[in-house]
């Protein structure tokens, strides 16, 4: 089933709250007032969480079911934009969040993606899946993320790694617990 399709059934069907222990970690090194994009927002369980602690929240996501929902709650310090991520322009911001995105789209869009984060965001934070874990059978497109090649990539961007961690235990979910890479980095 294309990705896309996928995402618009499942956020028919679900919609997660309360915020992941990622987003509890990263707000150790967010303050209120700064500007956070959250990229492939999902139901904004994590941009609700960062709109309550008082930062400016944008999120994006191509799937329609997930934004037209977001936007009824009209919360007073977040907007959303129904849009691939990889087609970003515009505005900067303080900080990029992407976490369960980049393992969700093919390795060119992450490219564009953090070509875009690099020009646009002086943050980043991303928690992704590993190559380290289990490949678990899906109907839906999943590709593991090595860190290696993700570090590489991100230093040559000009980002300065803040946190990397990539073990089981960060955030167990749907009753797995799968190894995934907690990043967080700056640039200059
Ligand atoms: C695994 S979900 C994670 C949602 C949310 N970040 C969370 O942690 O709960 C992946 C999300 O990325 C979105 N997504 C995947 N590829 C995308 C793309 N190219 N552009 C915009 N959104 C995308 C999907 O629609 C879905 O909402």
């Amino acid at each position: 089933m294309p990705a896309l399709e996928h995402w618009e059934r499942w956020y028919e069907r679900n919609f997660p709250s309360g915020p992941s222990p990622f987003a509890r970690r990263c707000m150790a090194y967010l303050v209120a007032g700064l500007s956070v994009i959250s990229l492939g927002c999902g139901s904004g369980r994590d941009l609700l969480f960062f709109a309550r602690q008082g930062l400016n929240c944008t999120g994006v996501d191509y799937c329609k079911a997930a934004v037209s929902r977001l936007r009824k709650l009209r919360v007073e310090n977040a907007e959303f934009i129904c849009q691939d991520v990889a087609e970003l322009n515009g505005q900067p911001y303080d900080v990029a969040y992407a976490r369960f995105l980049l393992h969700s789209m093919p390795e060119e869009k992450e490219d564009a993606l953090l070509s875009w984060c690099a020009a646009h965001c002086r943050t980043l934070c991303i928690e992704a899946r590993s190559d380290r874990g289990a490949v678990p059978d899906r109907d839906h497109y999943r590709r593991l993320i090595n860190s290696g090649a993700l570090l590489a990539k991100l230093s040559r961007l000009g980002f300065t790694t803040l946190l990397f961690e990539e073990r089981d235990g960060l955030s167990p979910v749907e009753g797995e617990d799968p190894v995934l890479i907690d990043w967080i980095g700056v640039r200059a």
